[in-house]
């Protein structure tokens, strides 16, 4: 289908045709000024130059030839220029009626879909996830959702940090504490225990210690140094060791990221391409990309029209061991060769931005993907306690992942069992799915780049531009299309949109009559905060209408019907979009 609003403007187009003017002039736009109309049209400001004529005569010209027609009810020439337009309830309706009945609302498929790679998520194995694994995951998540619901083939890849100096601190440590495990006896050839020598609390707790004696002993570090050589280059037992760190991880991090309904399609890691590596540094040398510099091998990646100083992109450190650098461009040769993506999205905090730059630049230089290829960096922004400073427990620590979010579900439990009687199964269940919303659009809410306020209270809010309030909205409609059910069963059967019969009707149905280029804009941005902002304004669009309306009451059963196909069509579109953004709603709460 095509979109409401492009229809709009062919009409207006043809109505700045017929009065003599290019019909480019005839774009429409959303109204500024919501209290005189719905739409505008500010062509004939542009025209003035162009035909040398008073706009307000440009404008009265084109409003005389839109005389009869099927879209617009009013059309406006106000000084100095302006075209208000409102549109014929029969004609919002019609649109209305017909996106019920398409498929996806009506969104066309893309022409040419692209494959799209998302990598995101990227925490580090043995280490447990925190607060700051928070935004990569849900921000990823949803951009992977959009791109996929816009008809597009989207893979979503975690890339483990799994491969270099961690591996080798978490090896040291446990060589000092348990060196006679048969992973360090390098004459032993049997096969390895299947089991492993740590659990995953013992791993969470080795991994800092191992960290901060390295900082303060450096024979120390040393030694871990050596150890990821070693495991890098192959040695057996060590490899052997480095399987159940991953292995223990994973099976901890599926658990973490499957309560935050997050679900990746490749747990590929940094260790996944260190194959690709021996080919790849020889072939940036053979072809002259790379050089030595201090000892590092670098590529430059500076451009003339740089505006500010953009380093060599390093992609061997000195002493010949891969960086992060080398797996992020081993891993670009590896998703070509086995993908071929159109575009790889990359969600990592932005203060990583130089170094994508740099990164990026390089695959170009270095031809390692195509030109058409596109690499993108979201750089998200921190995420801050209500004081303003980067979140922490209440005692200063980094808050783990799983205490924050069972903090919100007993907040939600307690706000749900408030005053009530709710069976306590059902109060838990409900409690997880509106903290799950209260987290998720909390965060999405906001456009990804900037820092944002985390507030338990402001984010469990049944009220305002919240998860909780969105998922309120949706089980109010569930509740009143059930009443209506419990009424007359067969109502449900007769419904179908009919031309609205209030302001506050009408609004709401142009505001669903918007979804299909809000969809198209998410997508292109990959901003997932444009699906909030369109949820709760038809959230809020509803709501209006339900305060004004007698729905349930409703004597005439012609616009009962038609208001149940208005309801239905507004729950699906809503439960559509907090799909997109990784949440669902509950039956009641
Ligand atoms: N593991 C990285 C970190 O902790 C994030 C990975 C982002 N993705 C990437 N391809 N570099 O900072």
């Amino acid at each position: 289908m095509k979109k409401f609003l492009d229809l709009i403007s062919e009409e207006m187009k043809n109505a700045f045709e017929a009065a003599g003017y290019d019909r480019e002039l005839g774009k429409v736009t959303l109204s500024n000024r919501p209290d005189l109309c719905e739409y505008q049209c500010n062509g004939a400001m542009a025209g003035a130059k162009l035909y040398k004529k008073a706009p307000i005569m440009i404008a009265k010209d084109v409003a005389e030839k839109c005389g009869e027609n099927s879209v617009f009810l009013s059309v406006e020439a106000v000084a100095p220029g302006f075209l208000n337009l409102k549109i014929k309830e029969s004609f919002v309706a019609d649109y209305l009626a017909d996106m019920a009945q398409a498929e996806k609302f009506g969104l066309e498929k893309p022409e040419n879909p692209c494959k799209i790679i998302v990598d995101y998520g990227g925490p580090n194995v043995a280490k447990p996830l925190h607060v700051g694994h928070l935004r990569p995951a849900i921000i990823g998540e949803s951009i992977k959702r959009i791109a996929r619901y816009a008809g597009h083939d989207v893979i979503g890849d975690i890339h483990l940090g799994d491969w270099g100096l961690p591996m080798g601190l978490i090896i040291t440590e446990l060589r000092e504490r348990q060196p006679d495990l048969v992973y360090f006896d390098d004459a032993y050839e049997g096969e390895y225990p299947k089991e492993a020598p740590f659990t995953i609390s013992e791993l969470e707790e080795i991994y800092p210690t191992a960290s901060a004696k390295s900082k303060e002993d450096g024979a120390y570090k040393e030694r871990a140094m050596e150890a990821t050589f070693k495991l890098q280059s192959g040695e057996r037992g060590y490899r052997a060791l480095w399987k159940h760190i991953i292995d223990i991880s994973v099976a901890d991090l599926k658990k973490n990221y499957e309560k935050l309904d997050v679900e990746f399609d490749l747990w590929k890691g940094e260790a996944d391409v260190h194959d690709v590596i021996p080919g790849m540094v020889d072939y940036m040398k053979k072809e002259g990309y790379a050089y030595i510099s201090e000892g590092a091998l670098v590529v430059d990646v500076k451009e003339d029209t740089d505006t500010k100083e953009i380093p060599p992109c390093m992609v061997l450190k000195s002493d010949g061991a891969a960086l992060y650098n080398t797996t992020d461009l081993a891993t670009i040769i590896k998703r070509m060769k086995d993908y071929h993506p159109d575009r790889i999205i990359y969600v990592a905090d932005k203060r990583q931005n130089l170094y994508f730059e740099q990164v990026f630049r390089c695959a170009r230089k270095t031809r390692l993907v195509e030109p058409e290829t596109e690499l993108l960096h979201i750089g998200f922004g921190t995420m801050n306690g209500k004081d303003g400073k980067p979140f922490k427990t209440r005692d200063g620590g980094v808050m783990r992942l799983e205490y924050l979010i069972r903090e919100i579900e007993e907040e939600m439990y307690r706000k749900i069992t408030d005053n009530r009687e709710v069976e306590e199964a059902e109060a838990r269940r409900t409690a997880q799915t509106v903290a799950l919303s209260a987290i998720k659009y909390g965060d999405l809410s906001n456009q990804a780049f900037k820092d944002y306020a985390f507030d338990i209270d402001k984010f469990t809010s049944f009220e305002g531009d919240t998860g909780p309030y969105i998922l309120y909205t949706i089980v109010r409609i569930k509740s009143i299309l059930n009443k209506i059910r419990e009424q007359d069963e067969a109502l449900a059967d007769k419904a179908r949109i009919r031309e609205a019969g209030s302001a506050a009707e009408k609004a709401l149905m142009l505001e669903i009559a918007g979804f299909n280029a809000m969809i198209e804009e998410s997508y292109k941005e990959s901003a997932p905060h444009k699906v909030c902002a369109y949820i709760y304004d038809l959230a809020n669009a509803f709501n209006r209408f339900y305060h004004e309306t007698k729905i349930i009451s409703q004597e005439d059963a012609e616009k009962k019907a038609g208001w149940v196909a208005l309801l239905l069509l507004t729950r699906r579109i809503l439960e559509t979009c907090i799909e997109m953004l990784g949440f669902s709603a509950p039956e009641r709460m």
